[in-house]
């Protein structure tokens, strides 16, 4: 494979084969690999004209023995299945989706960078609703896919922090469909980066749509804060997306590192008290903020624009660690894909 690992940015390369299955009268059939990646359908797709698709993502890796491993694909699997119960699409079965994970990294195993490259394997499976619907309801057939491409950093510059602004709008609503990966919200959020990015800032933080006074989430990840006595703390919100990247952090803060931990509502008047403030998810990693934009008003963390401060490093450490096989982590979070 003739890519300079080291070097490349999040992007779509396309790679040779992706996982197919539709759903039918009621079913799923039995799915394929196929090297097709172009997909033809009705002008009038319920995708097409009412957004009606979600999606997942997650990553592949070559441990450090060598074996390619996913990690925890079981809660995307689960994820994907609330999603599609809050978008009325049919549940592809959890079994499914880790075969599917299997089959596609393995048809495409050239393509996941080696150990220590920086970059990985970046799985992407997505479901929409493909038959003709003109009026407002759920299509009756669906498509699920799957490809994959290898990443690097989501963030231009990697691990050095990053500056991000206080968004006007909203990327959820309350009682809407934040907590679930539809493609529309990611659609509602398009113009709020568009505008951000010309601003020069890397990412929004989003605030609670109700009341504006509390932090939410980013267009792709989640908060984490670090107090200056060293407990973490992550906003709580139904209108976030739950990130496994999160999750996780939060099991190992707890459980290997000893840390205190806490899932609370972030008012943004606190946030400037943070000594350390990090964006997590599967894209994300953990990327360190350095400071925050509030209409003009900057909230700059202790930790500074030049490395990420020293607790967010430790988290950063021992999650990589554990995704890459260098450290023992909870039981079940590491997925070897066998070797077809
Ligand atoms: N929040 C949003 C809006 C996202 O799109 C993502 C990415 O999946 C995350 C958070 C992080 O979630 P995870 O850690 O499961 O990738
Ligand atoms: C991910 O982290 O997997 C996401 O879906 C975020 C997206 C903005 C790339």
């Amino acid at each position: 494979m003739n890519i300079d690992w080291a070097n490349i940015g999040f992007g779509y390369i396309k790679t040779d084969w992706r996982y197919v299955s539709n759903f039918r009268d009621g079913a799923w059939d039995e799915g394929v690999l196929t090297q097709e990646d172009q997909i033809t359908m009705s002008e009038c797709a319920g995708v097409l004209q009412y957004a009606q698709t979600c999606f997942e993502g997650l990553k592949a890796y070559t441990a450090e023995d060598g074996r390619i491993v996913t990690f925890r694909p079981d809660l995307n699997a689960e994820r994907m299945t609330d999603s599609a119960r809050r978008l009325e699409m049919p549940v592809f079965p959890p079994e499914r989706f880790i075969d599917a994970v299997e089959k596609v990294v393995s048809a495409n195993r050239e393509w996941v960078p080696p150990y220590g490259s920086g970059a990985t394997l970046y799985i992407r499976p997505y479901m929409f609703g493909m038959n003709p619907v003109i009026g407002v309801k759920p299509a009756d057939e669906y498509q699920f896919r799957m490809f994959v491409t290898p990443v690097g950093p989501y963030f231009k510059g990697g691990a050095k922090p990053i500056v991000i602004k206080i968004s006007d709008f909203d990327r959820a609503a309350p009682h809407g469909t934040g907590h679930v990966k539809a493609g529309l919200n990611y659609a509602m959020s398009l113009h709020a980066i568009v505008t951000a990015h010309k601003e020069g800032y890397a990412e929004n933080m989003y605030l609670d749509p109700g009341t504006r006074t509390k932090v939410e989430e980013t267009g792709g990840a989640n908060f984490i804060f670090i107090t200056k006595d060293g407990t973490v703390v992550t906003p709580k919100s139904d209108s976030i997306l739950p990130s496994i990247t999160r999750r996780s952090i939060c099991q190992v803060a707890e459980e290997i590192l000893g840390m205190k931990v806490e899932h609370r509502e972030v008012l943004l008047e606190e946030v400037k008290d943070f000594a350390e403030c990090g964006l997590c998810g599967t894209a994300a990693v953990i990327s360190p903020v350095g400071r925050i934009d509030d209409h003009g008003k900057e909230i700059d963390f202790p930790s500074g624009m030049e490395e990420m401060g020293p607790v967010i490093r430790k988290l950063y450490d021992t999650l990589t660690g554990i995704q890459l096989g260098r450290i023992k982590g909870p039981e079940g979070w590491i997925h070897e894909i066998p070797l077809a």
